[in-house]
C-alpha cells in the first residue's frame, strides 16, 4: 500500500494559504519555476528561464521541506558576460558545474578579492558580501548550482530590500583577508579547513569505515558559514549502507556511474540512475542507498542543512548508526535480498562482480545483536 499520506481535498483546502510562502511568491515574482525535485537527470542540461535581476538564466530546485531550511538553483552566465552584482542577507555554496570564469568578492569597506574557478570548484559566498560573477569563455556558457538558506531568511523577513540591499559587513565572517579564496590543506579530522576547493572531482579524500565498504570521506564548512557539505567516494564494485536523515541534502554526482534506491520506510525501493550532473535529493526520512555499478571510484558532493543531521545525545547523527541500536542505518546484514541481486545484475553489464565480501565481514565483527521483536 502506498504510503504518500494524501488526505481529503476538504482538509488539504483548510492549509491551503499554508502552501505557498513569502520565498514561494518571491521565486514567482522573479518569473522563476521551482522544480519540486527529489530527481533531477542531469543539472547541466536542465532547462532555464532568463533570470533579469541576476544577468543570466536560472531554474530553482526545492525538496519537500524547503520552507523551513535550504534551496538550490541553477544559473547559467551565457559566453561573454558576467552577473549584475548581488548581496544578500543569507549563505550561499556553489559547485561550478560547466564552464571558467571568476568571482569578485568584496564589502563595504572596500575589500576586494577576486578568484578564478573552472568545473568542479567549489565555494561559498560570506553572508551580505557584495559579489560578482563572470564568465571567462567568450564561447561557452558557464553552469553553476547555489545551495542557499533563503528560505528561513525570506520568510521570515518578507521585506526583499531588507534581505537583498542591507549595508552591513559580517566582519566575522569577511574582512578581505588576502588568502580567504585560496586553496587550503589543513584538516581537522573529517573537516578540510578551506573556503575554496579549486576541483572537488579530484580532491584527496580521508578513509571512512563507519558508512561501509572501503570508502572515502570529507567535508567543509566554508565561509564561517553554518551549512556544511561533504564528498563521499565509493570504490568499484561497492556500495554504501542504506540510512535516513532530515531533508535538506543535495547530492550531485561528481564522477562515476551507478544508481540510488530510495524508498520510505515500508515501501518497495526506487531506483534512480545516476552519470555525472544528476542530482538526488532524498525526502524527508525516506531511506536511501548508493551504488557504484561502473569501472571507476564515484564520487558525489552532498550539500546540507543542519535539519538533515538528526543527532543522538552524543551529537552523532543518526544516519551513522545502526538501525539495531535505534539509528537510521541499515546494516549490510539486514539489507533485503533484492538490493544485492539488482547490484550484481547491474555489475554484470560492465563485466564486473561485487566486491563487498571484505565489508560484509567487517560489519559481523561489530555488528549490535538484532533487538528481540
Ligand atoms: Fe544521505
Amino acid at each position: 500500500m502506498a504510503k504518500d499520506a494524501i488526505v481529503s481535498t476538504e482538509l488539504a483546502k483548510k492549509f491551503e494559504t499554508e502552501k505557498e510562502t513569502p520565498y514561494t511568491r518571491w521565486v514567482a515574482s522573479e518569473g522563476l519555476e521551482i522544480i519540486p525535485a527529489l530527481y533531477v537527470r542531469n543539472l547541466r542540461t536542465v532547462e532555464l528561464k532568463p533570470w533579469a535581476r541576476r544577468g543570466g538564466n536560472a531554474v530553482f530546485v526545492n525538496h519537500d521541506a524547503s520552507r523551513t531550511s535550504n534551496d538550490s538553483y541553477v544559473m547559467e552566465i551565457p559566453p561573454g558576460k558576467k552577473l549584475e552584482p548581488h548581496r544578500q542577507l543569507y549563505e550561499e555554496m556553489i559547485l561550478i558545474l560547466d564552464g571558467r570564469g571568476s568571482t569578485t568578492v568584496w564589502n563595504d569597506e572596500g575589500k576586494r578579492i577576486t578568484f578564478e574557478w573552472g568545473p568542479g570548484s567549489l565555494f561559498a559566498i560570506p553572508i551580505n558580501t557584495l559579489h560578482q560573477h563572470f564568465n571567462g569563455s567568450g564561447r561557452e556558457p558557464a553552469r553553476y548550482i547555489g545551495v542557499t538558506n533563503a528560505p528561513p531568511v525570506v520568510n521570515l523577513y518578507e521585506d526583499l530590500d531588507f534581505v537583498f540591499n542591507t549595508k552591513h559587513d559580517f566582519k566575522s565572517r569577511f574582512s578581505g583577508e588576502p588568502d580567504y579564496f585560496a586553496a587550503k590543506t589543513e584538516q581537522k579530522g573529517f573537516l578540510l579547513q578551506t573556503n575554496f576547493v579549486p576541483d572537488a572531482v579530484n580532491l584527496p579524500l580521508i578513509s571512512a569505515k563507519e558508512r561501509g565498504a572501503g570508502g572515502g570521506h570529507i567535508r567543509f564548512n566554508m565561509a564561517k558559514g553554518s551549512m556544511n557539505s561533504h564528498i563521499s567516494q565509493f570504490p568499484v564494485g561497492t556500495y554504501k549502507k542504506g540510512h535516513a536523515h532530515g531533508p535538506g541534502a543535495y547530492v550531485i554526482i561528481l564522477s562515476g556511474e551507478g544508481y540510488s534506491l530510495m524508498w520510505p520506510e515500508g515501501e518497495e525501493p526506487k531506483r534512480y540512475d545516476w552519470e555525472v550532473g544528476t542530482l538526488i535529493v532524498p525526502p524527508n526520512m525516506w531511506f536511501h542507498q548508493h551504488f557504484n555499478t561502473g569501472p571507476t571510484p564515484a564520487r558525489y558532493l552532498a550539500f546540507k542543512h543542519e535539519v538533515v543531521s538528526i543527532r543522538n545525545a552524543q551529537g552523532v547523527p543518526k544516519a551513522w548508526i545502526s538501525r539495531r541500536i535505534g539509528g537510521d542505518q541499515v546494516d549490510y546484514a539486514d539489507e533485503k535480498p533484492l538490493v544485492r541481486s539488482l547490484f550484481s545484475s547491474e555489475l554484470s553489464k560492465h563485466g564486473l562482480t561485487p566486491r563487498m565480501d571484505d565489508a560484509y565481514a567487517t560489519e559481523l565483527e561489530t555488528l549490535p545483536p538484532k533487538a528481540v521483536a
